[in-house]
Parts: structure tokens; C-alpha cells; sequence
């Protein structure tokens, strides 16, 4: 599809490019190692209308499309991934889906402050033994009286240490498979809720995953989204959008390690020449930019379907599933760049391919992305 960005579009992307240049990639390194959660700056983010930017303004939100959204992602992934995700989380799985499912009274106690960037959430469907598989998640959620009882542990969430607001899903019918799993809005101060210990990660540092334990933690009855049976529903549309996020982290950071790449080949003097000017680079310079400009159409693609209301979960797959993959090439080819200064924190490329190497992996593996397009593909749905 050619694709044409609007003024506002290029506005967007302009005005989130410079701050993210200015006030984010300046301290992305020393995160990296201190694994400080930037707290300050996402509080920045909020106030310029990043944290729901989806979001009508009636809402606290900034009311701009799902292209703006993605550009803007892909600038601040350009300068810091572990920021990043904490805003493809807020953005696409929490706001979107408390706006599309929530009634007025969530969306005036938890979208409100969400899409103002006041508070931040996070999303728990992931447990110990059910990653790929969430319908064999064993979170159960019973009703008492004006309560959820929930009992169960998430695992790699996302922001869960930090957050104020978590959509939890858990089975309230065992029996029904995905139509007996809900989701519930849970305040991060409910009592029974407890915070595990930080994972100790390769990459994104500074963005904090947690497991979070439910030991009889009592949830209002009306904190939940949607109907009884609909949280299966709720999380994979949430992640339909969220999908398009990770290839928008995927092409920001695959920008940034080409962008240093290239800059040091043109510097680097061997056998008395830039390295830039050997033929072997310049191929890899030029299949980097070739693959990074594809993983960006995709991007762009799934996005303009999203804001046409069109059904969209193939191309989320597909954008999500080559600009994953892509920028796991592109970091390992620009690291190779460096050559030995690659493989030392002294230049950013080893950050970037570090960081770059769970984009395959969370919010659906490369596999389940392989999944999802076959099934919409072949229409005879369930797993191979
Ligand atoms: N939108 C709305 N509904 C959907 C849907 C979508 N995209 N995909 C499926 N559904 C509905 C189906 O219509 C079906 O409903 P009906 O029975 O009413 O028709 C129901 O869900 C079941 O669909 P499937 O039979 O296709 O479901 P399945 O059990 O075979 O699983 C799957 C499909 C694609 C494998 C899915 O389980 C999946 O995506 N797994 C990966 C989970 C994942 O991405 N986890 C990431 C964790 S979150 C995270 O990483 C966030 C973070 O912190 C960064």
C-alpha cells in the first residue's frame, strides 16, 4: 500500500522525534545499567499526551489516530525501548481496551487518570505455565456477595510493580474454556494483591517485570470489563493493537542501531578507507534500510486498518511478526558493524541488540504470530 502521512500525522511524529532525542535518549544508556524505571520521564510523556493517545479527550486523551500513535512509539523506542513498551503497554491494551469495553464509571475512575498519564497500567494474563496458551491460565476469579475473589500468580507482567491499574483475567467457569475467563480492573493497593521480585532481564532494563500474586484478593463486582466469559475476547482485540505497537518498538530500536551503524562505518578508517566504502558493508547497509522500510509499511498498513475500522488481526500479526524479526537482523548486522567496539557498552549497538531479542517473544511469540495468519489464512481456526 503507498502510503501518504497527513500534516498532522508528520506533526506528531515531528514534535514526540524531537523530545524523544532531547529529553529520553540522553539518559537510555545509564538506565540500561542502573535498570531505573523512568518514572519522570513517562510522567513528561503523559503531560505531552503520549500516554493515551488514542483516547477522545473527553477522556483525558489526545484523540489522535493509530498512525500517529505508532510513529510516536517508534520515536520514543528510537531513544529508549524499555520506555517504550511501558507506553505500548498503557496505550493499546489498558486505555483501548477500558474505552472499548469499560462502562462510564470505569472509564471516569480508571481511564481518566490512565489517558492522562496520572497513573499507569499494566496487564496480567501471563502465568507460570500458561505463556502462548492463555486459555490454560489457572487464575480463578468467584463471585461473593459484591466481590471477586481472585487466587493465582501472573508472570512477566509488564510495568506491574509500577502500575496503579492492572487488567487481570481470570476463569470465573472452568467448564467453558476461553468463554469462562473475565477481566477485572484491580487498584494496585487491593488488599491480597502482592508484587513479586523484579526478573533480572537481558534487555529492557529499566522497564520492570514482576509476577504479581492474587491471595483472596476481593475485587469489586463492578471493576469488571465487560461481561462474565468476555476477558478472552478483551485481551486478544487488546493485543491485536498491542501487536502493531511491537513492530513500532521493533522499527524505532532497528532505527536507531542502523542509524549508529552507519555513522560509525563512515567514520571508521581500516586499510586506509572508511569501512563504509567496502562493497560487503554496503550491501548490509543497504538490505538493513530495504528491511526496515518494509517492516514499516506493514506497520503503517495494519495501523490506516485499524483507523478505517476494518478487521485488522492478520496484518497486527504479520507487522508484528517480520519488524520482530527484523530488527533482530538489523541490531546483530549493526553490532557486527562495530566489530569489536560492537561487543562493549562503550557504543550503544550491544543495548540495542539486547533489547531487541524479547520483540519475537512477548505479546505473541513469532510462532503464535505464524498462528494467528495461517488460521485467518486457511479459515479453519484452532491450533495446527
Ligand atoms: N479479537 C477478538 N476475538 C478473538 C481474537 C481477536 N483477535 N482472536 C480470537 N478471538 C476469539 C475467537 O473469535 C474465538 O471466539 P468464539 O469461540 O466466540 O468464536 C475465541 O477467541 C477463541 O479463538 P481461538 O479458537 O482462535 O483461540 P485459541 O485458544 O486457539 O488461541 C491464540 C488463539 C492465537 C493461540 C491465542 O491464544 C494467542 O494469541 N496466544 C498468545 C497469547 C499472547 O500473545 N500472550 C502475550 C502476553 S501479554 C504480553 O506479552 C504483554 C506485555 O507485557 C508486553
Amino acid at each position: 500500500m503507498f502510503f501518504k502521512l497527513t500534516d498532522e500525522q508528520l506533526m506528531i511524529q515531528t514534535m514526540v522525534k524531537e523530545f524523544s532525542r532531547e529529553v529520553i535518549a540522553p539518559t537510555a544508556m545509564e538506565r540500561d545499567r542502573t535498570k531505573e524505571f523512568p518514572a519522570e520521564n513517562l510522567r513528561k510523556m503523559g503531560e505531552l499526551g503520549l500516554m493515551g493517545m488514542m483516547i477522545p479527550p473527553e477522556y483525558n486523551g489526545a484523540g489522535a489516530d493509530t498512525v500517529s500513535y505508532v510513529l510516536a512509539l517508534s520515536e520514543i523506542a528510537y531513544s529508549c525501548a524499555s520506555t517504550a513498551v511501558v507506553m505500548s503497554v498503557q496505550n493499546s491494551i489498558i486505555c483501548e481496551s477500558i474505552y472499548q469495553f469499560g462502562t462510564d464509571d470505569h472509564k471516569e475512575r480508571f481511564l481518566k487518570p490512565l489517558a492522562a498519564g496520572k497513573h499507569l497500567g499494566a496487564f496480567a494474563l501471563t502465568e507460570p505455565n500458561a505463556g502462548s496458551d492463555p486459555v490454560g491460565q489457572s487464575t480463578k476469579a468467584v463471585l461473593d456477595g459484591d466481590f471477586y475473589i481472585l487466587n493465582g500468580t501472573k508472570r512477566f507482567i509488564t510495568t506491574g510493580k509500577n502500575a496503579d491499574t492492572i487488567i487481570v483475567t481470570a476463569k470465573t467457569d472452568e467448564a467453558k474454556r476461553h468463554k469462562g475467563i473475565s477481566a477485572f480492573l484491580v487498584k494496585k493497593d487491593t488488599p491480597g494483591l502482592i508484587v513479586g521480585n523484579l526478573e533480572e532481564k537481558l534487555g529492557l532494563r529499566a522497564s520492570d517485570t514482576v509476577d504479581l500474586i492474587f491471595e483472596d484478593c476481593r475485587v469489586p463486582a463492578e471493576n469488571i470489563l465487560g461481561n462474565e466469559g468476555d476477558g478472552f475476547m478483551i485481551a486478544m482485540s487488546g493485543l491485536d493493537g498491542g501487536r502493531i505497537g511491537i513492530a513500532a518498538q521493533s522499527i524505532g530500536v532497528a532505527r536507531a542501531a542502523f542509524d549508529a551503524a552507519v555513522n560509525y562505518a563512515k567514520k571508521r578508517e581500516q586499510f586506509g578507507r572508511t569501512i563504509s566504502k567496502f562493497q560487503g558493508l554496503r550491501w548490509m547497509i543497504a538490505d538493513m534500510a530495504t528491511e526496515i522500510e518494509a517492516a514499516q509499511q506493514l506497520m503503517l498498513s495494519a495501523a490506516a486498518m485499524k483507523d478505517r475500522g476494518e478487521k485488522y488481526t492478520a496484518q497486527a500479526s504479520m507487522a508484528k511478526l517480520f519488524a520482530s524479526e527484523m530488527v533482530n537482523r538489523i541490531t546483530a548486522t549493526a553490532l557486527q558493524i562495530h566489530g569489536g567496539y560492537g561487543f562493549t557498552k562503550e557504543y550503544p549497538a550491544e543495548r540495542f541488540y539486547r533489547d531487541a531479542r524479547v520483540f519475537t517473544i512477548y505479546e505473541g511469540t513469532s510462532e503464535i504470530q505464524r498462528v494467528v495468519i495461517s488460521n485467518h489464512i486457511l479459515q479453519d481456526k484452532r491450533l495446527p
